[in-house]
C-alpha cells in the first residue's frame, strides 16, 4: 500500500513522523480535520443542513459534541438522518423549514471554481435540494478531491427506473459511458447511472443539458449551485477558501 512518505518525499514532517501510515488512513484523518473545522461555520442556534458520505459522517460526529448550539438539522439522506438521531440531534423535514443558514457536505471532485461532482454515495438528489435552500454551502473535502477538470470520478445520475435504457442511450450520444450502479436504490426509489469517460470542461452547461433528458431526476454536477466555502484537508492543515 502506498505510504505518505512515498507520496510526499520532501516533507520532513511526513517522512520523519508518519512514514508508514498508508494514504487511505491519512485521508480519514484529513476528513476528520475538515469536519471539525466546519463547526466554526455554524451560526449559534441555527438549523444546519447536513450532507452524506464519510466526510459528512465525521461532521455529524463533530456536531454531536456541540449539539447544544444547534437548533436542529435537515439531512440529505436517510443514513445521515439516522446518524444524527443516534447522536440525539434533532432532524427536521425540509418542508418544515424555511431557512437553512448553512449546509455542510463533502464532494467527490471539486474545482478551483467550486463546481463539484457529488453523488458517490447516491444521495445527490436530496443533497442538491438541501443545497438549493441553504444560504451558504460549505464543502469539506480532503485534498485528493481537488481537480483541474471534473470527470475522472464517474458522474452519478439518478434516473427513474423505466427511463434507464433511454437515458443510457442519450448519455452515450454525449460521449459518456453509463454503467448502472448494481444493487443500489436511492432514498427516492430510483436507480443510479455512473457515467464514465467524461471530460467536463463546461460543468454549468452540461448540468443544464443533462437536466433536459426525460427520466433524469438529478445529475451529480453541482456547478450552477456550487460551494461557497471550501475547507480542504491538506498535509499542512485545513485550507479555507471562499468563492470569489
Ligand atoms: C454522497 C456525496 C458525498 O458527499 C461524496 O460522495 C463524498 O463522499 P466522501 O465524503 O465519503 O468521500 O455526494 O452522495
Amino acid at each position: 500500500m502506498e505510504t505518505l512518505a512515498a507520496r510526499y518525499p520532501s516533507s520532513r514532517l511526513l517522512s520523519d513522523i508518519l512514514p508508514n501510515i498508508p494514504i487511505a488512513m491519512n485521508q480519514d484523518a484529513l476528513k476528520q480535520a475538515v469536519a471539525a473545522a466546519a463547526l466554526d461555520h455554524i451560526p449559534e442556534d441555527s438549523i444546519v443542513g447536513v450532507g452524506s458520505g464519510s466526510t459528512a459522517n465525521y461532521f455529524i460526529d463533530a456536531l454531536a459534541a456541540r449539539k447544544a448550539r444547534v437548533r436542529a438539522t435537515v439531512a440529505s439522506s436517510e443514513a445521515s438522518a439516522q446518524r444524527l438521531r443516534q447522536h440525539g440531534i434533532s432532524v427536521l423535514e425540509l418542508n418544515a423549514v424555511d431557512d437553512i443558514p448553512v449546509y455542510v457536505d463533502g464532494a467527490d471532485e471539486i474545482t478551483a471554481e467550486f463546481a463539484m461532482i457529488k453523488g458517490g454515495g447516491g444521495a445527490l438528489t436530496r443533497e442538491k435540494i438541501v443545497a438549493a435552500v441553504a444560504r451558504v454551502f460549505v464543502c469539506i473535502a480532503d485534498h485528493s478531491k481537488l481537480v483541474a477538470t471534473l470527470g475522472r470520478f464517474p458522474l452519478p445520475i439518478e434516473v427513474i427506473p423505466m427511463a434507464r435504457a433511454y437515458v443510457e442511450r442519450e448519455l452515450v450520444k454525449l460521449g459518456g459511458e453509463p454503467r448502472l450502479r448494481a444493487g443500489f436504490t436511492t432514498d427516492n426509489g430510483n436507480q443510479i447511472l455512473d457515467v464514465h469517460g467524461l471530460t467536463i470542461t463546461d460543468p454549468r452547461r452540461l448540468e443544464t443539458e443533462l437536466d433536459q433528458i426525460a427520466g433524469v431526476v438529478t445529475n451529480g454536477l453541482f456547478a450552477r449551485r456550487g460551494a461557497d466555502v471550501l475547507l480542504l484537508g491538506t498535509p499542512d492543515g485545513v485550507r479555507l477558501s471562499r468563492r470569489s
